[in-house]
């Protein structure tokens, strides 16, 4: 569905390139999230893909078209939910699906059905600009999916969500994979990207260093072990134990004979814990 090939990319006046030789695909039917700190090139790309940047240097196939050759009807084909300065905010919500929905030829979703999805239909007729920022994020949310796109795009789909409203969305996302439909997604939410992506790419300062599932990174990189909290000369302790040399690990048998034990924890390597030691650097 996407073809991103040594694509290098500077903003105008701008001395520091924004992206660097950026290469990856994202497969029709996956989910496939960008992963990395503020101001690593999450955004930038996807703008460079939607076509909302141009001035790109190397290739951007989208759609089985470059994308500098795509007209019009591209926007038929694509959803994007980016930050809401699209929304009106003079309008109610439902006029807001209404207008919108009219640009497109494509039929469209039952508006009542979405807005009732989000929690939104108890306030459909009020206007936009009385709306709370998480409830413009789910208005914009189901804005992205009215008319039924086969590509889709999100940046940061669920931050500023509270935990429901986040699932909501998360459901959502899960639904339209399962309806067959491509996912490109930014976040700097581990969980988010666990709990969502077939495929992750690590980006930092313009650059990916990691592009793999989820399960394969963790399998790879991670270190699985175990944290066992004990009494030591009257004082609470912890030690952190790796699976793999455990059963020829002295000291854990000294402490399971001659420690009174408090905690035992087994610790998967999370996405974060690969995440740095692979890039070097922290998500926030
Ligand atoms: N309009 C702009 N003009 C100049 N430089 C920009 C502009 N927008 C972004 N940049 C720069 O490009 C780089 C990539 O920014 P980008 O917004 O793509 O990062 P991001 O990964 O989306 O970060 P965040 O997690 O904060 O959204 C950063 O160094 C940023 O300062
Ligand atoms: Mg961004």
């Amino acid at each position: 569905m996407i073809k991103v090939n040594k694509v290098n990319f500077t903003y105008e006046k701008s001395k520091k390139s924004a992206l660097e030789n950026v290469n990856f695909e994202i497969k029709k039917g996956e989910i496939f999230g960008f992963l990395g700190p503020s101001g690593a090139g999450k955004t930038t790309t996807q703008r460079l893909i939607i076509g909302l940047l141009r001035g790109y240097e190397g290739s951007i196939e989208v759609l089985g078209k470059e994308r500098r050759d795509w007209g019009n009807d591209f926007y038929e084909k694509i959803g994007v939910a980016f930050d809401f300065p699209n929304l009106y905010i003079k309008l109610t919500a439902k006029e807001n699906l209404k207008l919108i929905g009219s640009y497109y030829k494509n039929k469209l979703e039952d508006i009542d059905v979405l807005l009732d999805r989000v929690g939104l239909l108890p306030y459909a007729n009020k206007r936009v600009e009385s709306y709370s920022k998480g409830m413009k994020m789910r208005l914009n949310f189901i804005r992205s999916i009215l008319h039924k796109p086969d590509l889709m795009f999100f940046d940061e789909p669920t931050s500023g969500l509270d935990p429901v409203n986040a699932k909501i969305i998360k459901d959502m996302i899960t639904e339209q994979k399962n309806l067959g439909k491509t996912i490109f997604l930014t976040t700097h939410n581990m969980t988010v990207a666990e709990q969502l992506c077939d495929r992750v790419a690590f980006i930092v300062d313009g650059n990916i260093s990691v592009i793999d599932s989820p399960k394969n990174l963790k399998l790879e990189h991670g270190k699985n072990s175990i944290k066992v909290e004990y009494i030591n000369y009257g004082k609470l302790v912890e030690d952190t134990f790796n699976l793999e040399t455990i059963n020829t690990n002295e000291k854990y048998f000294d402490i399971m004979r001659n420690k009174k034990i408090k905690t035992i924890h087994s610790q998967e390597a999370s996405l974060e814990d690969i995440f740095i030691k692979l890039t070097g650097r922290k998500l926030l």
